[in-house]
Parts: structure tokens; sequence; C-alpha cells
């Protein structure tokens, strides 16, 4: 019998995991990592993975929020993880954690985390194109590509491009608590 054909992938198969040496380059006269050094590497991550999930060119279109809870510091070592959470119909949702340690492994703490949105284009055309569908299987990964409609409908109306009266997602998740 032939094997059923999945209709979309496994977040792990584009899973992105990144790692850095923080050099005196990267750090602000305080010997700490620019932010804006890690929002760098946080976009490469992310940018490798959804390329990896769609097979095809992406282009960042939006980034969420990013709070910096610990400075980063000079010689530490810093891991990005970047997992795809859910597919629309040419975008995708990449989730980014980033913890840091000393070289050693010590000290280890988590840093940050952000969602980023990228759409897959056609590498003549540059016009956006469909992606794949993800297929979640943890829990993680099935709670992740639940709440994910709703970020996307809130970034949406955030850029101006979804009307509030038209996030049926968020409406339904909001009335089931009235
Ligand atoms: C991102 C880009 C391709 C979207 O093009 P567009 O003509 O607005 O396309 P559409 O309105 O058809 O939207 C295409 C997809 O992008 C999504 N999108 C558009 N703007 C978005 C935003 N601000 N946040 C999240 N997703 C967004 C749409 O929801 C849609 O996804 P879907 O098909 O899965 O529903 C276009 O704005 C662009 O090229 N921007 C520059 C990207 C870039 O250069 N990034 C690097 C930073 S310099």
């Amino acid at each position: 019998m032939e094997p059923e054909k999945l209709e979309g992938k496994l977040v792990s198969i584009s899973k992105t995991v990144m790692t850095e040496m923080i050099m005196p380059n990267d750090t602000n006269p305080m010997g700490n990592l620019m932010g804006g050094y890690l929002m760098r590497w946080m976009d490469i991550a992310c940018a490798i993975c959804a390329a990896r999930h769609c097979e095809s060119l992406v282009a960042t279109a939006s980034v969420d929020h990013i709070s910096f809870h610990e400075p980063i510091r000079l010689g530490d070592v810093i891991t990005l993880t970047a997992q795809v959470t859910r597919a629309f119909t040419t975008s995708v949702e990449i989730f980014v954690e980033v913890s840091a340690a000393d070289i050693t492994g010590a000290n280890p703490r988590q840093s940050n985390h952000a969602y980023f949105t990228f759409v897959a284009l056609d590498k003549s055309s540059g016009k956006p194109i469909k992606v794949p569908a993800v297929i979640p299987i943890t829990n993680e990964e099935k709670k992740q590509f639940e709440v994910a409609s709703r970020r996307r409908e809130l970034r949406l109306i955030l850029a101006g491009k979804l009307k509030p009266e038209e996030a049926m997602e968020l409406r339904n998740f909001f009335t089931e608590f009235k």
C-alpha cells in the first residue's frame, strides 16, 4: 500500500539552532550585547527556519514585541532556537527563543523570545506564494499552533491591515470569557 501523503511539514524539519559568542564588537560601552545585534541574529535564525519550511525565498513581514530581560555579557555564548508555529496562506509565524550562558555552559539563562512573520516569495516574480501547512505534534507545538491565529489577527490590526471588527478569532476568544 502507498504510504499516506502528509499535507504539511513537521516543526522539527525546519527547526534552526544558531550559536554565537559575544565579541567586543558586539557590545555597548557597558560591555553588554547591543540589542540591535541580537535582533539581527534573531532575524537570521528565523529567516533560515522559515525558508526551510517554505522551501523558498522569504521576507520578514513583521516582528512582534521584543523585550530584553537580562543583559548578555562580553564572552557569553548565546543560543537561538527558531521553530515554525503555524503557516497561513503565504506567510509563516516563527517563534525564536534566546538563551545565554558562560562559554563553559555554566550560568544558563533565558534571555528573550519573539515571534517573527515571514512571507514566502516566488524567486522570479518576487510575489507571495503559498506555503506548506505545519503539523504540530507535541503539546507545546499544538499550543503555539492554536494561539498563532489570534497573534496574527492582533499584529495585522496593529499594522492597519485588518479591521478590528473582522478579527473573528480574537472576538471568539474574548466572548468565551463573557
Ligand atoms: C511582506 C510583503 C511581501 C507583503 O506584501 P503585501 O503586498 O502586503 O502582500 P499581502 O497583503 O498579499 O500579504 C501577504 C502576506 O503577508 C502578510 N502580511 C502582510 N503584512 C503583514 C504584517 N505587517 N505582519 C504580518 N503579516 C503581514 C499577510 O497577512 C499575508 O499573509 P497570508 O497570505 O498568510 O494571509 C511586502 O510588504 C514586502 O515585501 N515588505 C518588505 C519585506 C522586507 O523587505 N523585509 C525585510 C526588512 S527590510
